[in-house]
């Protein structure tokens, strides 16, 4: 596991060749497992990604009663819903346990789950979620840290539900409340990521009838019977290949990206092909090459699914130091996900402005140094820096990347990149905890 101490030692300079096998998706299984939750019976996830976010789910599933069993990539989930309160332990440390309040309410119309934690990325409110339940009749207040939930008909009827921000959480609560309600539920303006598909796709296998999903309009008919945990494939991880996509073009270097569903990756593909980068699209994989090119400025804007996703946009940030001109990067959805840009700054970014559109000035040279992350995307976009600039470089933050990224040390020494996970000891390599 790795401490406050460990960190990466990275050897920039070098462009990264090689090929890369993407894993299953971060956000859709932390969607799935509260997902399955609703079911009886035994389910198994398959392509599951090996990340500490999974073993953060594990401890809130058995704070619940429910068992989640790790092999590998794959993860098992058996017996049934005992108790309608979680403990701050778990949930504190994930962003998606707010859907534990949809997986109860579903249960037993009343929960009690504390404020979730998760990424320091900005204000992250959940006045959506609650305005959701508000529609199905459900009163919610937050005290001491806990929102606490209740039904005042159980079950409840379903809904016709407009957002008035197409929030990835709240669409899947929505999802999962409206499972267990008495007729049909609409939700208009739904997020229309690659994750809430799947979730549906694994709820409609589990008995309940959803139509639309991947659409703003989403149409939930419950099952008249037991919902029945059934098997089900994750996603592969639409922003870990958009994390390889950028350091193999922002390396000028050349590769593959394989079991990938390139309809997700079409804004990132699109940016960086219309930079200059050279990049083959195939059934399931990429072929990228971004030797001996001028890579143009990009002008980027976070946006909801199919805009470009705001968990890339420091990658996009970092790539765009390597631009022959200045770059425009603007994020609404997380408007204070600019850390990274501070860190930079110790490397010898020194053109850049943080404004409603950040500008970033290319052609920069960076020099290794000791930088700290303190979010996922952060500190990989650190990493992703490291691998650019001249120099050795340590990226502090390992503990985040492991949350969400499956075996990244390996895979990129895969691609020919000098990293190595030093505990605090130089020289002691650590080995990335599997989950049990
Ligand atoms: N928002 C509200 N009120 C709400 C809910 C959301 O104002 O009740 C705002 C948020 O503050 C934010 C925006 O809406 O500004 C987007 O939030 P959303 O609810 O869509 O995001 P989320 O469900 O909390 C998921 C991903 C994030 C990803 C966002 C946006 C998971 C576990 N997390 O979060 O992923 O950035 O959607 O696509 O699925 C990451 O993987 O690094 C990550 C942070």
């Amino acid at each position: 596991m790795a401490t406050n101490e460990s960190y990466l030692r990275v050897n920039g300079g070098k462009a990264l060749k090689g090929e890369v096998e993407i894993s299953g998706s971060k956000n859709s299984i932390l969607a799935l497992i509260p997902a399955m939750c609703l079911g009886d019976g035994e389910g198994v996830l398959t392509n599951a990604p090996v990340i500490s976010d999974v073993d953060a789910m594990k401890g809130i599933l058995g704070e619940i009663g429910i068992q989640l069993i790790c092999n590998h990539s794959t993860v098992k989930i058996k017996g049934n819903i005992k108790y309608n309160v979680l403990s701050k332990q778990y949930v504190s440390q994930i962003r998606a346990s707010n859907l534990f309040l949809g997986v109860l309410l579903a249960k037993f119309g009343k929960a009690v789950v504390p404020l979730s934690g998760g990424d320091k990325i900005g204000n992250r409110p959940i006045d959506i979620h609650l305005y959701v339940f508000e529609k199905f009749g459900i009163q919610s207040e937050v005290v001491d840290g806990y929102v606490k939930c209740k039904a005042t008909h159980f079950p409840y009827q379903g809904q016709n539900i407009f957002l008035r921000f197409p929030s990835v959480g709240a669409t899947e609560n929505a999802m999962l409340v409206a499972s267990a309600a008495e007729g049909e539920t609409v939700i208009y303006n739904a997020a229309m990521e690659p994750e809430i598909v799947d979730m549906a796709i694994l709820l409609n296998s589990m008995g309940v009838k959803i139509t639309g999903a991947g659409t703003p309009v989403i149409r939930i008919k419950p099952s008249d019977k037991r919902l029945i945990r059934a098997d089900h494939e994750v996603i592969p991880d639409r922003l870990e290949a958009g994390t390889f996509l950028f350091m193999l073009a922002a390396t000028k270097g050349t590769g593959i990206i394989k079991n990938i569903i390139p309809e997700h990756l079409v804004s990132a593909i699109t940016i960086l092909s219309d930079s200059g980068v050279s990049i083959k699209t195939m059934e399931n994989s990429l072929h990228i090459d971004a030797r001996n090119c001028e890579l143009k400025p990009i002008q980027i804007e976070a946006l909801p699914f199919p805009g470009f996703p705001t968990d890339l946009q420091p990658f996009a940030s970092v790539y765009a130091l390597n631009c022959n001109g200045t770059s425009t990067i603007k994020d609404t959805i997380h408007s204070e996900r600019f850390n990274h840009l501070h860190e930079l700054s110790k490397m010898g970014m020194v053109n850049w402005s943080i404004s409603s559109n950040t500008m970033i000035q290319g052609m920069q040279k960076l020099t290794g140094t000791s930088l700290n992350g303190t979010d996922i995307r952060m500190a990989v976009s650190l990493v992703m820096a490291a691998l650019i600039a001249e120099g050795e470089s340590r990226v502090y933050g390992l503990n985040h990347i492991l949350r969400g990224y499956d075996n990244f040390v390996q895979k990129l020494n895969k691609l020919g990149a000098e990293v190595v996970i030093m505990d605090k000891e130089p020289y002691d390599i650590i080995v990335q905890m599997q989950c049990m």
